[in-house]
This record gives C-alpha cells, sequence and structure tokens, in this order.
C-alpha cells in the first residue's frame, strides 16, 4: 500500500455561505455529538460504543444516500466523510429530524477516517459523483487514484463492496481504467444493465438527481474486494 502521507490531500471549498440559524445550532449543538474523533485509532467500539458492522461514504454531499441507508439498516454504523460545511449540516439536519444514532460524521478528508480505521474493518465503501477533475493536469487530485483505492482496498473486508457512481465521461472512463488494473477488486456486472441503472439498493444522491434531471447518463459501478 501506498505511504498514505503521500496521498493525504483536500481540494475544492470548506463552506459556500454562512450558515443560518438551524445549520449554526447543528454545528454547535450536534456534530459535537456524532463527530468521528479527530485523532487515535478508530473503530466501531470507539464509534459506536459496540461491535457492529461498518459502512464509510466519501464526500456525501447533503448526505440523502447516507441516511437512507442508515434508516434502512439501524443495525450498522455508518460513516459520512464531506468536508463541505453547508453539505454537513445538510446531512446533520436528515440525522436530527430522523433520529438516527448509527451515523458519524467527519467535516474533513475521508482519507483522514479512513487511515485510522482498521484493516478489514468495512462492508462498504461509496463514492457517488465523485469531483470530476476532468482536465488531464488535475487527473491526480482525482480520489480514484493508486494511494486512495489501496486503502480502500485495505480498510475494506473481503468480500466487501466499492461502490462508485459518476455521470461524468472522463472519470467513468478513468474509473473503469484504473480499477481495470488492480487485482484485488472484481468489477460485479455481467451486463451492459449493470452499470446503466441505478440499483433498487442504491438510494439516489443529490448529483445523481440534477444528472438525471438532465437528460444525462450516470454510470454506477459495484466492485467486491477480493
Ligand atoms: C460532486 S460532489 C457529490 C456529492 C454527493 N456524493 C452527491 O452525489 O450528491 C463531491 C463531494 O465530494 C467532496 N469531497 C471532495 N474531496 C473529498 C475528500 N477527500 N474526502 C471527503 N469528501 C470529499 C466534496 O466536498 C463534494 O461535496
Amino acid at each position: 500500500m501506498s505511504d498514505p502521507t503521500t496521498i493525504r490531500r483536500l481540494y475544492g471549498r470548506r463552506q459556500a455561505f454562512a450558515l443560518r440559524n438551524r445549520a449554526q445550532r447543528l454545528v454547535e449543538d450536534l456534530l459535537p455529538e456524532v463527530a468521528v474523533p479527530k485523532e487515535g485509532a478508530l473503530d466501531a467500539a470507539r464509534l459506536f460504543g459496540k461491535a457492529c458492522l461498518l459502512e464509510l461514504e466519501i464526500g456525501f454531499g447533503k448526505g440523502e444516500h447516507l441516511v437512507a441507508h442508515a434508516a434502512a439498516r439501524p443495525e450498522t454504523g455508518f460513516i459520512g466523510c464531506e468536508p463541505f460545511l453547508n453539505g454537513v449540516t445538510g446531512l446533520l439536519g436528515h440525522i436530527e429530524d430522523d433520529g438516527l444514532s448509527n451515523v458519524r460524521v467527519h467535516d474533513g478528508d475521508a482519507l483522514n477516517v479512513l487511515e485510522r480505521l482498521p484493516d478489514a474493518s468495512l462492508e462498504r465503501v461509496y463514492l457517488l459523483h465523485p469531483d470530476p477533475w476532468p482536465k488531464a493536469r488535475h487527473a491526480k487530485r482525482r480520489f480514484v487514484n493508486p494511494g486512495p483505492l489501496d486503502l480502500i482496498a485495505a480498510k475494506l473486508k473481503p468480500g466487501g463492496e466499492f461502490r462508485i457512481a459518476t455521470d461524468h465521461p472522463v472519470y467513468m472512463r478513468w474509473s473503469v481504467m484504473q480499477m481495470a488494473r488492480r487485482s484485488d477488486f472484481e468489477w460485479l456486472a455481467e451486463h451492459a444493465e449493470d452499470w446503466e441503472n441505478r440499483p433498487d439498493d442504491w438510494p439516489p444522491t443529490r448529483y445523481g438527481e440534477w444528472a438525471a434531471g438532465e437528460g444525462r447518463p450516470i454510470w454506477y459501478f459495484r466492485y467486491r474486494r477480493r
């Protein structure tokens, strides 16, 4: 596995707008209760106070996808990572509205959390509509790159699943190419319908809904950790 310190990086904005009253309250009151500790080793017991299955979403946006899974499977612990503070408050609002106790939130780089989890500890990792960085000179910024993929491979259990969705043709081709080079993941697709259609157990995301609303194709990739 590549040295995680060589892949630590975060691109993009942290905050777009001043937080409104509710958002401010959620950040001050709820975030400390559900935040992933900023330092030290992580596991289910530290995060959820018990042994449980763990899943992690990288860049959850406003959190719709993560919350749908968390509500459907209350015994599984979900870790959401998102540096964009206006997105974090979106997820916090869902957690409060739905009374969810099985979600933990990291308001920063997913790599920082992945690094601190035990190897072979995650059932699933989700990377949905990652920032495409379409220019070739920015390709190293894409999350789908050998360093982050090595880390995801290490943290997934054998048989665990890595899910990628994108509506960007450059990112689609890039992801297929990067993943095809790897012997540690098996692509779970047999027919074109498998990547052209959103599976039933795959809740929509905000970016996915935008793309669909504009009639753009979305590609859904499921990879099993060998
Ligand atoms: C295009 S948005 C997609 C959001 C959401 N997944 C969706 O489909 O609606 C990509 C998100 O990834 C987040 N992101 C970028 N780099 C990240 C990183 N290293 N760790 C966690 N999130 C990251 C960005 O802040 C942004 O909110």
